[in-house]
């Protein structure tokens, strides 16, 4: 138990260290003959792509995810409604302070990475200048949060994580979320949806930190790279379309996150603050969670 807290201390300590040398040698008087140079070592060719991406498409997906996703959810909202459990019964532990305090970090980071994103995309309409300049390094500092997180939240959940003949059945019927029966649901301690939003947030989060830190640096010359025949602009505009794609499924999924956890379940965020569950809850929406700590005799 001491140990985990140990690993974190450590981890934000080298976070930390890392934040403090975020500034990269090429910013400055290097910047112009580094650009000078781009595209004369081998390239994919990737800037019509990325000058189409980027002048209007993302934007416009941004926009579509940030408005359709809450609205589909007010929909959703006025003609089902949430799902109300009785709090009656027993409780159920099922999150460990540590799981409670990890995750706390990554909402935190979270809620400041995906304000400050979207002014990144939207600045040139918001007006540009500091608040873009500003949004930047509030995002890039926000990262070292999302970094001390990503790492212990991938091994205090992966093993309740992988692929279960139950993820399809709770696929075919939607979660249960189209109707208010309370028939048990098939899934584990996670249902598909929430395994889904792990793999985003864990293997995605790695992949939007190192495209956000190629972009952020804009000075990865690796070896590999040249190798491969990649220019470096162009691993920074493969950077930042990835970035871009990746940005709007974890948008979108971590709006479907907080919907899920804040309305369309009545008061299923106690759970990641107390750690403790409505012991009805977990009977319809986890089934077979619940059947396993029956048989096990842990309720
Ligand atoms: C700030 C808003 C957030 C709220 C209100 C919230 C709420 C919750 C709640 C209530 C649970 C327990 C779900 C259950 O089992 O019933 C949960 C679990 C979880 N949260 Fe969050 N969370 C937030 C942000 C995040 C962020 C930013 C991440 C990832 C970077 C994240 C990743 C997860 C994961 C992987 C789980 C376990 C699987 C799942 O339940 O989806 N959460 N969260």
């Amino acid at each position: 138990m001491k140990n985990k807290y140990i690993i974190l201390t450590l981890l934000v300590l080298s976070t930390l260290a890392l934040g403090a040398n975020m500034d990269s040698a090429i910013w400055g008087k290097e910047l112009v003959p580094n650009i000078l140079n781009y595209d004369k070592e081998g390239s994919l060719h990737l800037g019509q792509y990325f000058t189409l991406l980027q002048s209007g498409y993302f934007k416009l997906i941004f926009f579509g995810v940030l408005v359709g996703v809450p609205a589909l959810f007010l929909v959703h909202y006025l003609i089902i409604g949430p799902m109300i459990f009785s709090h009656d019964r027993k409780k159920i532990y099922v999150f460990t302070l540590f799981n409670r305090i990890i995750h706390t970090i990554a909402g935190i980071a979270f809620m400041i990475l995906i304000p400050t994103g979207l002014i990144i995309m939207f600045g040139a309409t918001l007006g540009g200048g500091e608040l873009v300049r500003v949004a930047k390094e509030i995002h890039a500092i926000s990262t070292l949060l999302f970094i001390v997180s990503i790492i212990p939240m991938f091994t205090m959940w992966v093993r309740w994580m992988f692929v279960h003949w139950d993820d399809f059945k709770w696929l075919m019927i939607v979660g249960g979320y189209l109707n208010k029966n309370k028939k048990p649901v098939p899934a584990g301690k996670f249902n598909a949806g929430q395994k889904l939003w792990f793999w985003l947030a864990t293997l995605g989060g790695v992949v939007m930190i190192a495209t956000g830190a190629a972009m952020y640096f804009q000075d990865f010359r690796l070896e590999i790279l040249v190798e491969l025949g990649i220019s470096q602009i162009d691993f920074l505009r493969g950077s930042a379309i990835i970035h871009n794609i990746l940005g709007m499924a974890v948008l979108g999924l971590f709006m479907t996150h907080v919907y899920m956890s804040v309305f369309a379940i009545k008061g299923a965020i106690h759970s990641i603050i107390t750690g403790y569950k409505e012991e009805e809850e977990v009977e319809v929406l986890h089934s077979t969670f619940y059947k396993k700590l029956k048989k096990q005799n842990k309720i």
